[in-house]
């Protein structure tokens, strides 16, 4: 089976040809970083707008690295939700527009589903079940993954997600937007012992998560008096300790309590260097396998998506070719 995916929730368009018996046969993605960099976040309606623009071209690239032409497709997988109404909506009417040209089913995705089953992709997968950490941009969650489509939350964030939390901080510190990478590049150049910062949660029993304390720590430090170039890294290190030990914590904390020795983690922030080799040392410590996307795989791109839609369509999923399509911003993964 042939599945084109589709991925424009936020500020990436992402298309990608998965077969079932092949794997991924080609994807490609363009990112709007440099778009919305002027204005220091993304403006949704100029996501919107660029969706549109690349959509077309991407296709085309794809189908060519492919080797593979419309009538190759089997299906096609759209994120549906959650992300930016607008720009879900454009990914969704191109996915169902096509499908209708095509006659073949089309299947709305849920974005985190795809996070979550990216590193199935990988020459190395992980077994079902596993526990996933989840860490992009808009998300903190921790969950029990028994199988394809068989999710139970364990564990989020109360308040802002550990993306956010990098990314506002990031922004304190004067750096640019995305702020996750370039305050992991800024960390690289820090000492520890200068700061420090709260962790929050970390001792809270349960497997919740908070961070925007550890922002408003950041915020005082940074009021306090015009911080030079290696206070600012120093800062950095500290702020991006205090994320990792708390995550790493927790995901060893869910491993233990649902007894289960495989964990995977997925978006934007399991890019993170740092967070990686502390959980591999701590997991390795702990008896637990860590299982990542490949790099390029972790940030948002439409190979999870075409991949997602062709496991939930082996497991037995409907898709259907009418012509309606419906988008859901706020969508908890737990229902879909
Ligand atoms: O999964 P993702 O690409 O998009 C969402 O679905 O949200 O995640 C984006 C998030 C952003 O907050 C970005 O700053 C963060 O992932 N991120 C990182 C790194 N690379 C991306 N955070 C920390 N360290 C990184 N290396
Ligand atoms: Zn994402």
């Amino acid at each position: 089976m042939r599945v084109l995916g589709v991925e424009s929730s936020c500020d990436e368009t992402g298309v990608a040809l998965y077969d079932s018996g092949r794997g991924l046969l080609a994807h490609a993605l363009h990112s709007q970083v440099d778009m919305h960099q002027a204005y220091g976040g993304v403006v949704p309606e100029l996501a919107s707008r660029d969706h549109i623009r690349r959509l077309v071209p991407l296709l085309r690239r794809v189908l060519a690295e492919a080797g593979s032409t419309l009538a190759d497709l089997d299906a096609i997988a759209y994120t549906a939700g959650p992300g930016l109404a607008g720009a879900l909506l454009v990914g969704a009417s191109f996915a169902v527009g096509l499908g209708l040209a095509r006659g073949i089913p089309v299947l709305p995705v849920h974005h985190l589903e795809g996070h979550l089953l990216s590193p199935l992709l990988s020459a190395d997968p992980p077994q079902f079940p596993f526990v996933a950490l989840l860490v992009s941009g808009g998300h903190t969650q921790l969950m029990r993954v028994s199988g394809v489509g068989a999710y139970e939350l364990l564990g989020e964030s109360l308040d802002d997600a550990a993306g956010e939390a990098f990314d506002k901080t990031a922004k304190l510190l004067g750096l640019g937007y995305p702020g996750g990478p370039a305050l992991a590049q800024l960390a690289e150049s820090g000492r520890p012992g200068r700061f420090k910062l709260p962790r929050p949660m970390l001792h809270s029993h349960d497997l919740d998560f908070s961070f925007s304390g550890l922002k408003t720590a950041v915020l005082t430090s940074v009021r306090e008096r015009p911080l030079t170039e290696s206070e600012k890294a120093d800062l950095a290190l500290e702020f991006q300790e205090a994320v990792t030990e708390v995550l790493v914590a927790k995901a060893l904390s869910a491993l233990a309590a649902c007894r289960l020795e495989r964990l995977v983690v997925a978006g934007g922030v399991g890019a993170n260097r740092r967070l990686r080799s502390r959980l591999d040392e701590r997991g390795a410590r702990a008896g637990v396998r860590v299982f990542y996307p490949e790099l390029e795989l972790c940030t948002d791109n439409g190979a999870m998506i075409a991949f997602c839609g062709a496991q939930r369509l082996l497991a037995g999923a409907t898709a259907v070719c009418d012509g309606s399509f419906a988008v859901r911003p706020r969508w908890p993964l737990a229902e879909c």
